[in-house]
């Protein structure tokens, strides 16, 4: 059974996607635990509803990064981690966790990568300078995780259109809904595809 870790600081409509394609049986993993820098979120309100263990693991209780990199390090392995999944998780992956997950740490972003990807361009941002830029598409990524946000290999991206009277809300609106489908589609056929080659 592949596990997967989820990080995730949001309100966890991937989390929850995830989570139903997995009870319909179109994605084959088991969620073993879920990470997030911050209390009081939908993704951990889901956690619970799921029977799923969590922990909050934040940088500032930590009197140094190594500390803080090596709790993560533990986590995931004391949850027999084999893929790391982001879902909407705000910080940054540290080195520690890229070395020991080579190539099996996925995220999601909301545009199509490698246009407004970086630091600074996260949540609602990313929406409104698409719709400032007067983009006619946006869409979502999803690729590996390297040291640079938002830099490693693209494994899918779906588009959607930007009309002329959308919002950034309404296109984050747009481009989430299409996140839920291709992010558990993704990390199946990712999942499959390194089954098959190793
Ligand atoms: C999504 O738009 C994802 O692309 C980005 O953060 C958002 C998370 O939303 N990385 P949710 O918490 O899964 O609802």
């Amino acid at each position: 059974m592949n596990h997967l870790v989820i990080f995730a600081s949001g309100s966890g409509s991937n989390f929850q996607s995830i989570i139903d394609n997995i009870q319909s049986g179109r994605l084959d993993a088991k969620i073993t635990g879920l990470i997030t820098n911050r209390d009081q979120i939908g993704a951990i309100s889901i956690a619970k509803l799921n029977g799923i263990p969590y922990q909050v693991i934040n940088k500032k209780d930590f009197s140094n990064s190594k500390e803080y990199e090596e709790s993560l390090l533990v986590q995931c392995r004391n949850w027999d981690a084999h893929y790391l999944i982001c879902a909407g998780y705000l910080n940054k992956i540290p080195d520690l966790l890229i070395e020991h997950y080579d190539r099996r740490i996925l995220n999601i972003h909301p545009s199509l990568l490698p246009k407004y990807g970086g630091k600074g361009f996260y949540g609602i941002h990313v929406h409104t300078s698409v719709i400032e830029h007067g983009e006619t598409v946006s869409g979502c990524t999803i690729h590996l995780v390297s040291s640079n946000y938002d830099e490693g290999p693209i494994l899918a991206q779906e588009s959607v259109e930007v009309d002329p009277e959308d919002t950034p809300h309404s296109l984050a609106a747009k481009v989430l809904a299409i996140e839920h489908s291709l992010y558990p589609k993704t990390i199946q056929n990712y999942i499959h595809q390194l089954i098959q080659t190793s």
